[in-house]
C-alpha cells in the first residue's frame, strides 16, 4: 500500500497544526482534516487568517501556503476516511466526568466513535494512527473495534503521540526533539510503521524518529507529560520554602539547573501549570497505576497534581492576606487568562481557579487577556459549577483596555506571562490604582526593583 491520501479526525489544537505542517512539508500527499464541529471547520476555512480557531505563532502562514493546495478542512468524515490509506485520530480525550474512573480515567468515547466510523466506512486496508494521548493498551481496544465491526479489510493500528506545546506548536512541529511511532512487530505492522516514518522523514532527520512497540509509545506520552509537570510541581513546592527563608526561587532554579544531569528547562516557578493535558494525563497515569494495584506509584504521581492545586490556593491566599485579610467588594485586576502566553487556549488555566477563589471571597474581578474574550472567561467559570452564571457575570468583567482595567483597583495580578505586560507603562498604572498599589506577579516577569522605585508593593512567587 502506498500512502497518497491521509486524513485526520479532529481539527483541534493538535489535528489542525499537525496536519497543516504535514501538508506543507509533503506536497505530494493530500491531507484532509475533518471534524464534527461545523463551526470549527468553517473557521479553519475562513478567508480571514486571523479567524482560525487556533491561535499559534506561524500557523496562519502555514495554512495560507497549504490550504486548498493539498490541505483541506471538511465535515465530510465518511468521505475522508474512504479516500485515505492512513487515518489519524486526534480527537479529545478528556478526564471522565461520570461513572467508573470519574475524575481520573481518560474518556475514550470519542476515540471509540472514530474507530467505529472507520470500521463502518472502510472498503480497503487502512493504517489507523493514534495521535490523541491515550492510556497504555488502548490500541488493543481500537484494533478489536475495527476488526469486529469492519468489512473484513485489514487495519494496522499505530501509536504516534504528539509532543508539541501550545504557543510554540509550529516551531515544535518543524523541529521536533523526536517523533515517536509505536507499532506491532509483525510484517504488516513494520510496513505500516515504515509508511509513517516516510512521511515524517520529509523534514525530520531519521535519527530523531524513534520506533517502538505500541505499548511503549502509548505509555511514553503519559510519562513525558508527567515528568514535565513533576518538574514544575517540584520547583513550585520549593517556592513556598523560598518565600519563608529569603532564598530566591529563580536563583535556586538556576543553580540546580546548571547541573547538566538536571538541566534548566521547566524549572520556572509559577502560579501553577495549566493546559488541557498535564492534569488530565497525570490523572490518567494515577488511574492506570491504581487499576494495576500499584497504589504507591499512583500516590507518588498524584502528589504532582496536589502540589499544583496547593500552589494556586497559596497564591490566592497571599492576595487576600496582603489586602488586609479581606477582598470583599474590592476590585482586583487580572492580567492574563490563557494558560500560557501565545495561545488563546484557556483549558485548566490557573486564571480560572484563582479568579474563582477571589470571587468566592467577594472580590470584583476585572480581567484582560490579549487573546481571550469575556464569553470564554465566563464559560470557564461557569464550568466549575460553583455558583450561578448570573453571579459570575456580576463578579467578573472583561476590560478590553488594560489601563482602564486598573482604575481604582486594589491589586494587579499577573497570571499569564504575555510579553506585552512587561512593556506596560507601570507608572501610569500606579497612578490609576487604589493605594497602597500592589502587584502579585504569578509569573515573575516584571522588574521588581524598578516597580518598587515607582512605589509598588510587589509580591512574586518564591521570593520574599
Ligand atoms: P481539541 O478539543 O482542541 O480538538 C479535538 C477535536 O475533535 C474537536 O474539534 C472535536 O470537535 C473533534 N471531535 C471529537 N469527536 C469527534 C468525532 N467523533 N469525529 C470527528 N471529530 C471529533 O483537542 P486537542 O487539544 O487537539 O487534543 C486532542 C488530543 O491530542 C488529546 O488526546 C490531547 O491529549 C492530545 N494532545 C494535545 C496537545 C495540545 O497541545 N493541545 C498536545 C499533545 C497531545
Ligand atoms: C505540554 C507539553 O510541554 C507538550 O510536550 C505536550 O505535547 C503537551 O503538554 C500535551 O500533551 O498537551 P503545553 O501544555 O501546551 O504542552 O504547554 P507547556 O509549555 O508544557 O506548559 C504547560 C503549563 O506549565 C503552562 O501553564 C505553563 O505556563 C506552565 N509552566 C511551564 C510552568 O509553570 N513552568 C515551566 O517551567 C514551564
Amino acid at each position: 500500500m502506498k500512502v497518497k491520501t491521509i486524513c485526520c479526525i479532529g481539527a483541534g489544537y493538535v489535528g489542525g497544526p499537525t496536519m497543516a505542517v504535514i501538508a506543507l512539508k509533503c506536497p505530494h500527499l493530500k491531507v484532509n482534516v475533518v471534524d464534527i464541529s461545523k463551526e470549527r471547520i468553517d473557521a479553519w476555512n475562513s478567508k480571514d487568517l486571523n479567524s482560525l480557531p487556533v491561535y499559534e505563532p506561524g500557523l496562519a502562514d502555514v495554512v495560507k501556503k497549504a490550504r486548498n493546495r493539498n490541505l483541506f478542512f471538511s465535515t465530510d468524515i465518511d468521505n475522508a476516511i474512504d479516500e485515505s490509506e492512513m487515518i489519524f485520530i486526534a480527537v479529545n480525550t478528556p478526564t471522565k466526568n461520570y461513572g467508573e474512573g470519574k475524575g481520573k480515567a481518560a474518556d475514550l468515547k470519542y476515540v471509540e466513535l472514530c474507530a467505529r466510523s472507520i470500521a463502518r466506512v472502510s472498503k480497503s486496508d487502512k493504517i489507523v494512527v493514534e495521535k490523541s494521548t491515550l492510556p497504555v493498551r488502548t490500541a488493543e481496544a481500537v484494533q478489536t473495534v475495527l476488526d469486529s465491526t469492519g468489512n473484513g479489510v485489514n487495519f494496522e493500528v499505530l501509536s504516534n503521540p504528539e509532543f508539541l506545546a501550545e504557543g510554540t506548536a509550529i516551531e515544535d512541529l518543524f523541529k521536533s526533539d523526536r517523533v515517536l511511532i509505536g507499532g506491532q512487530q509483525s510484517k504488516n505492522g513494520k510496513r505500516a510503521i515504515s509508511e509513517l516514518v516516510n512521511i515524517y522523514a520529509n523534514w525530520i532527520p531519521r535519527e530523531k524518529i524513534y520506533t517502538t512497540n505500541v505499548w511503549s509509545s502509548e505509555l511514553s506520552k503519559l510519562v513525558a507529560n508527567a515528568f514535565l509537570a513533576q518538574r514544575i510541581s517540584s520547583i513550585n513546592s520549593i517556592s513556598a520554602i523560598c518565600e519563608a527563608t529569603e532564598a530566591d526561587v529563580e536563583e535556586v532554579a538556576t543553580a540546580v539547573g546548571m547541573d547538566s544531569r538536571i538541566g534548566s528547562k521547566f524549572l520556572k516557578s509559577s502560579v501553577g501549570f495549566g493546559g488541557s493535558c498535564f492534569q488530565k494525563d497525570i490523572l490518567n497515569l494515577v488511574y492506570i497505576a491504581q487499576s494495576l494495584g500499584l497504589n504507591q506509584v499512583s500516590e507518588y504521581w498524584h502528589q504532582v497534581i496536589k502540589i499544583n492545586d496547593y500552589q494556586r490556593q497559596r497564591f490566592a491566599k497571599k492576595i487576600m492576606n496582603s489586602l488586609f485579610g479581606t477582598i470583599s467588594e474590592k476590585k482586583i485586576t487580572l492580567f492574563g487568562w490563557a494558560f500560557k502566553k501565545n495561545t488563546n487556549d484557556t483549558r485548566e488555566s490557573s486564571a480560572i481557579y484563582v479568579a474563582d477563589m477571589l470571587i468566592e471571597n467577594g472580590a470584583n474581578i476585572c480581567a484582560y487577556d490579549p487573546k481571550v474574550n469575556e464569553q470564554q472567561m465566563l464559560s470557564d467559570l461557569d464550568n466549575l459549577n460553583n455558583r450561578t452564571s448570573d453571579i459570575n457575570k456580576t463578579a467578573l468583567n472583561f476590560c478590553p483596555d488594560p489601563y482602564e482595567a486598573c482604575k481604582n483597583s486594589h491589586a494587579v495580578v499577573i497570571i499569564t506571562e504575555w510579553d506585552e505586560f512587561i512593556n506596560y507603562d507601570w507608572s501610569k498604572i500606579y497612578n490609576l490604582l487604589s493605594k497602597p498599589a500592589k502587584i502579585f506577579d504569578g509569573r515573575n516577569i516584571l522588574d521588581k526593583e524598578k516597580l518598587k522605585v515607582i512605589g509598588f508593593e510587589i509580591y512574586s512567587i518564591g521570593k520574599s
